[in-house]
């Protein structure tokens, strides 16, 4: 039988299709199996599952992942006192803090020297690298948040946008060991947005505004974090991110040897 050129198109189509669906259904398929195997279940507590938490803030990111696997435990690491933080807290430097004995690792470095906006350095850019040389040595799973434009890879790209935050335009970006990837809509803000940082209000976003600036409880709403001050709003994540990382980290998570 000879196809026409048109019918050897739509066969080459249609061939495509077959195989990327092929292809997908069986890395589920491995990614369900990986989950399912083994001991290891970030869900319940009987695994003994901890998670530290690296430049730990009041707890942002620790809350997603605590909404993530509810029964791991939570221990955060921060240089300065975070008496809001919510889960079990060590006064230490993250940057030599032992990583043994944990299933999964966060960290949030000072971003302030990755931002892209002109501003005074604070001298603490060398904590992203040398905490990501750390964490690629430890013996676990881990993620690494920083802002937009900062010196790791991007495997995530997150905003408020994609979280039901439409007020909130925060993007962040994630770098994992498992190499993530997410098919998430890119964001799109349409309702005005509100800026969380520093300890107040800034005088662009006033000015924006008129005589009507946000109230903490706008701010809190705006990242869906109800028990942080202006200050520890303007360092932390929304939940929200870490949570969608945390539910992807379960699904690559190797089974305990
Ligand atoms: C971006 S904030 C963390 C925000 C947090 N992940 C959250 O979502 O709420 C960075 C934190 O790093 C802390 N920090 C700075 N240098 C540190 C160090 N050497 N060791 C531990 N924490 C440090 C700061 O005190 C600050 O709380």
């Amino acid at each position: 039988m000879k196809l026409r050129p048109i019918e050897w198109l739509v066969f080459a189509c249609a061939a495509t299709a077959f195989t990327l669906a092929l292809a997908n259904l069986g890395r589920e398929a491995a990614v369900f199996m990986v989950a399912r195997r083994g001991p290891y279940d970030l869900e319940t507590r009987e695994a003994g599952v901890k998670v530290l938490d690296l430049f730990c803030g009041a707890g942002g990111a620790a809350m997603g992942l605590h909404r993530a696997w509810p029964e791991a435990e939570i221990v955060g690491v921060d240089i300065a006192p975070q008496k809001h933080y919510p889960f079990e807290f060590r006064l230490a430097d993250a940057t030599s803090y032992p990583l043994e004995g944990f299933q999964f690792i966060w960290a949030s470095p000072p971003c302030q020297d990755h931002m892209q906006t002109p501003h005074r350095k604070h001298g603490t850019g060398w904590m992203l690298p040398k905490t990501r040389e750390r964490l690629v040595g430890a013996d676990c799973h881990w993620a690494i948040e920083n802002v937009e434009g900062a010196p790791l890879r991007p495997d995530y790209i997150l905003c408020g946008c994609q979280f039901g935050l439409p007020n909130l335009r925060r993007v962040r970006w994630f770098e994992t060991s498992w190499n993530g990837f997410s098919l998430l809509h890119t964001h799109n803000h349409e309702a005005q947005c509100i800026s969380v940082v520093g300890r107040g209000t800034p005088s662009w976003v006033r000015k924006k505004l008129g005589r009507r600036c946000p109230s903490i409880h706008e701010y809190r709403a705006a990242m869906g974090i109800d028990w942080m001050n202006r200050y520890e709003l303007s360092q932390a994540i929304p939940p929200a991110y870490s949570e969608f990382i945390g539910r992807a980290a379960l699904k690559v998570m190797a089974p305990m040897a």
